[in-house]
């Protein structure tokens, strides 16, 4: 992605200091969803930056809830399927579960058995990468379902948290990143 078209994604993340708790500069892409440039620039650059080719990737994980706003429409620009990895409570039984910690605190995702076959490979797709706490739990679930994460599509990498030290080898695309 050219540094103009980098610039514009960045310049569409609004920062909203001690939210949702003091310490956190929460990092919003609401307003990059809403711009009809940036939206066409992200999804654009997202196929891309694939972090593998993308005749090597089965499916696409999005991870509930901003994951699933760029998820699906990148599934379907790569012709895949979408799988949703979801937050507690809300896929019906049987269902595998993890808990994590984030940036913020602690929460649990949970995805379908028999949703993806042995063997799938996935790419793991979210807007953006904190401590990987969150990511490294999807991973997690997708292998207990019998897939393979191919590969992590973030659009914000936040600095210094070591976020992508956590995901072990598969390839990690970001197409910008913030302190
Ligand atoms: C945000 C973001 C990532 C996660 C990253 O989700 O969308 O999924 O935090 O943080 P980490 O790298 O420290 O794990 P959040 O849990 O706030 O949920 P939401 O998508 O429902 O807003
Ligand atoms: N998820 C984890 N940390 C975050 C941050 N600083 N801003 C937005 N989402 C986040």
């Amino acid at each position: 992605m050219g540094e103009e078209d980098s610039d514009y994604l960045l310049s569409l993340f609004r920062s909203i200091p001690g939210f949702p708790k003091e310490g956190i500069n929460f990092r919003d892409y609401m307003p990059l969803l809403a711009d009809a440039r940036g939206l066409s620039i992200l999804m654009d650059a997202l196929v891309r930056a694939l972090p593998v080719p993308a005749d090597s990737i089965d499916e696409v994980a999005g991870l509930e809830a901003r994951g699933f706003l760029i998820g699906v429409p990148l599934a379907a620009a790569l012709h895949k399927g979408f799988v949703a990895v979801r937050k507690a409570g809300k896929l019906p039984p049987p269902i595998e579960h993890a808990d994590y910690s984030l940036e913020y605190g602690t929460a649990s995702l949970e995805i379908e058995q028999g949703i993806i076959k042995p063997g799938t490979r996935v790419l793991v797709v979210d807007d953006l990468i904190a401590t990987g706490g969150t990511a490294h739990a999807a991973k997690t679930l997708i292998e207990s379902v019998g897939g393979t994460v191919c590969g992590f599509s973030f659009i914000m990498k936040l600095n210094g948290l070591g976020g992508c030290d956590k995901l072990g080898d598969a390839p990690i695309s970001t197409l910008v990143s913030m302190p």
